[in-house]
């Protein structure tokens, strides 16, 4: 049998990808460079924004132009995630009028090995964690993977250290908010280290937020442990989210060459009502104190980012405290979105979407020049 795959989206899907090329080679199927030509295509899809939902409907109507019998289509990822989360069924009923001839599957129920292929590469996606519980309002990632399931802390590391084995140099570690990485874990107490000792007291760091204990996590130590792995060269993560970014998890940062010296911390907006309404648990200053104190600690870092324009009610005057955000950090790179209504979530339920498109485009390029201009100077 012919397979071939689609990915769509973030890193979180490159490396499901890349377990589903792992579970298919290993039943002995063969990988197909074409999609013409195979008997089963598996798209891994992405609902972020409309536009990467549409780019499934045109794939699956592509395909279907190109080819007299359509081949066994499998759509997993966030699309498949999403359909089994929507109690109402409403959101399969839409889907499935504009693309009726496939199937749903979500990733969980694939039954795919943890670790993908590391073969023929330099860099290696390393999944850590899988789902958000962090339910930002614009976006569908708590619906489409669910809550936050880390994975084994053991089988990270094997996965890196067989890896390195394989000559890869670079490992990213991937999810969608690393810096909460084994909270589940340590809640549920069945973390154990190596040796069997259970982690507990040794190795848990609590992130702390507004001076208050937050969450447990495991990810200093663990970044921490894969930054030292001997044939290692670098180490980097996305994508991590301001208000979990602990003092213990710069301090490895900047005690380990190792780790990437350009941090991605998606800052959404640089206004406080607009991060208020947005679900994001800190204020402007808060997030240019943490950068101040990560500038202070880690010598030689720069900063990327992920922001979103037109935020549901979003002014004019708020847009331009996000500008004057990035004049003042000076990101190396920043992703700049614009804000897409997606549905299940609580701006579509609650906000409305009323920031007229033009609008929405004029403030996406104001930001666009201003870091493209930044990195020229
Ligand atoms: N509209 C626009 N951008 C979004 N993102 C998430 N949800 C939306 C949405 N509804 C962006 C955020 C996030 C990145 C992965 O995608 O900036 O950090
Ligand atoms: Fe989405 Fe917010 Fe979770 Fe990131 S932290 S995946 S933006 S809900």
């Amino acid at each position: 049998m012919k397979y071939h795959i689609v990915v769509f989206g973030c890193a979180a899907n490159v490396a499901d990808g890349k377990r589903i090329e792992t579970y298919y080679e290993d039943q002995g199927h063969i990988k197909s460079s074409s999609i013409e030509k195979a008997d089963e295509v598996i798209v891994v899809t992405c609902m972020i924004r409309e536009s990467a939902e549409a780019r499934v409907y045109g794939l699956v109507r592509n395909l279907g132009k190109k080819r007299r019998t359509l081949p066994r289509i499998i759509i997993t990822g966030c699309m498949a995630g999403m359909i089994v989360r929507d109690t109402t069924g409403k959101l399969l009923k839409r889907i499935k009028k504009r693309i009726p001839t496939v199937e749903f599957i979500p990733v969980e129920e694939l039954g795919l090995p943890e670790a993908g292929i590391h073969k023929n590469e330099t860099h290696a996606l390393v999944h850590i964690s899988n789902g958000c519980n962090n339910f930002c309002t614009y976006c569908v990632v708590p619906y489409a993977r669910g809550k936050e399931i880390s994975r084994p802390y053991e089988e990270i590391i094997k996965e890196c250290q067989d890896a390195i084995a394989h000559g890869i140099q670079t490992i990213t570690l991937v999810g969608q908010n690393v810096n909460s990485y084994g909270s589940d874990l340590l809640n549920n107490a069945e973390c154990k280290m190596q040796n069997g000792e259970l982690v507990k007291s040794k190795y848990i760091t609590y992130v702390k937020h507004l001076g208050k204990m937050r969450i447990p996590t495991l990810f200093p130590h663990l970044l921490k442990e894969v930054s030292e792995l001997p044939g290692l060269v670098s180490v980097d993560f996305i994508s991590s989210n301001p208000w979990d970014f602990s003092s213990e998890l710069i301090d490895v940062i900047a005690s380990h060459e190792t780790v990437s010296r350009q941090i991605h911390l998606p800052v959404q907006s640089g206004d406080d009502e607009v991060l208020k309404r947005m679900n994001r648990w800190y204020t402007r200053n808060e997030y240019m104190d943490l950068i101040a104190i990560i500038r202070e600690k880690v010598s030689g870092v720069s900063f990327s980012t992920d922001i979103i324009v037109g935020f549901p009610g979003e002014t004019k005057e708020q847009f331009e405290n996000t500008v004057d955000l990035c004049k003042k950090v000076g990101f190396v790179k920043a992703y700049v979105a614009i804000y897409s209504d997606r549905p299940m979530t609580v701006a579509h339920k609650t906000l409305g979407d009323d920031i007229p498109f033009a609008e929405k485009k004029r403030r996406w390029k104001v930001l666009e020049e201003l870091i493209y201009k930044g990195n020229k100077k």
